[in-house]
């Protein structure tokens, strides 16, 4: 088992990393969505509580993965044109903004709103910004960027599926761990 990645291979680390936030990432989208049209009561409480504790989790998974970066780069992506190489390097660039961007406008947006953010009972993060309603209405447009995550997702699916089905090369199967 490989914990670095190779010059055509992941290692387990960033396979894990990618598959953990991929599922995060997905589910925090979905459910930003769904507990944003809820009336206030404890459901809306509780899963407010929930999506903050799953950001934070996913925006430490992000400061590993950059970490991870440094210590063992990534594979170069395997392109066939420049118009799909600059695609799928901006679709992925979109993706590592938007771990970094979302939780920390979430952070922002919570603390400027005269809330904390927790992860789940372990700790709460520290207070970066105090009560402020402007602060808290920027916060709130940038964090709404977060719904549009869902296409940049699919067109990052669709490159790896294309990858997979039509050039058959191993794109996916690396992120998957097969050779
Ligand atoms: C079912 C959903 C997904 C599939 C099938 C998938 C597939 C892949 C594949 C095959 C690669 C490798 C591309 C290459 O080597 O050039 C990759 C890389 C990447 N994916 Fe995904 N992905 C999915 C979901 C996501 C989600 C939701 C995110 C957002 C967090 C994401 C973020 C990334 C990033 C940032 C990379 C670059 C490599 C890295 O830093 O780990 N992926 N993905």
């Amino acid at each position: 088992m490989e914990l670095k990645n190779g010059e055509n291979s992941y290692g387990v680390i960033s396979r894990a990393n990618h598959w953990i936030s991929a599922f995060l990432f997905i589910g925090l989208v979905i459910l930003g969505i769904y507990m944003h049209e809820l009336d206030k009561g404890p459901e809306k409480t509780e899963l407010y509580a929930l999506h903050k504790s799953l950001g934070i989790g996913l925006f430490m998974l992000m400061i590993l993965r950059l970490v991870w970066l440094k210590v063992s780069p990534n594979p170069e992506q395997l392109s066939k044109t420049k118009f799909e190489h600059i695609l799928g390097h901006a679709v992925k660039g979109i993706l590592y903004l938007a771990m970094l961007i979302l939780p920390i406008s979430g952070w922002v947006m919570s603390n400027s709103g005269g809330h904390p953010v927790a992860f789940f009972d372990l700790f709460t993060l520290p207070t970066i910004v105090g009560e402020n309603h402007d602060i808290h209405e920027i916060a709130e447009e940038v964090h709404e960027i977060g719904k549009w995550m869902l296409l940049i997702i699919l067109l990052h699916v669709a490159g790896a599926l294309k990858h997979h089905i039509v050039y058959k090369d191993s794109t996916l199967l690396r992120m998957l761990g097969r050779k």
